[in-house]
C-alpha cells in the first residue's frame, strides 16, 4: 500500500501489473491516456491485472494524492509492449536503503520497517 503524491502535472511511465491494483483518489484529479475516464478525488480506481497504462496528472492540477493497494509488481514497458523495467518490494528496499544513506540516516534505516 502506498500514497502517491505528485505535485505537478507530470506522467507516470506506461506500465502494467501481474495482479490487480486498487485505488483511492484522496487529493485531485487524473486520467489514463489509454481511456477517456477521469479519476477525481473521491473516485474508486481498480486495474485489472495485465493492461497496460499511462496515469497523467494534468496541468490545473496543483496536487495529486491517490492511495494504491499493488500486490506484485510495476512492469514499465514501451509503446511496444517490450519490457523497458520493473519495480517490486525488493527494488523499493533498495531505493529506501539509498535514501536514508544519502540524508545521513544509514541504510540500516530501513531494517525496523521489514519484518
Ligand atoms: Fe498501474
Amino acid at each position: 500500500v502506498n500514497l502517491l503524491r505528485v505535485r505537478k502535472a507530470g506522467i507516470l511511465s506506461r506500465h502494467r501489473h501481474p495482479a490487480p491494483v486498487h485505488g483511492f483518489v484522496i487529493r485531485g484529479r487524473w486520467h489514463y491516456l489509454e481511456h477517456d475516464w477521469t479519476a477525481e478525488t473521491g473516485s474508486y480506481v481498480f486495474e485489472p491485472p495485465g493492461e497496460t497504462h499511462t496515469l497523467t496528472v494534468p496541468e490545473d492540477v496543483p496536487e495529486m494524492i491517490t492511495l494504491f493497494h499493488i500486490t506484485g509488481a510495476m512492469i514499465y514497458v514501451d509503446a511496444d509492449g517490450k519490457v523497458t523495467g520493473f519495480e517490486d518490494v525488493f527494488t523499493k528496499i533498495d531505493m529506501c536503503r539509498r535514501h536514508y544513506a544519502a540524508c545521513g540516516l544509514g541504510e540500516e534505516y530501513v531494517e525496523q520497517f521489514i519484518r
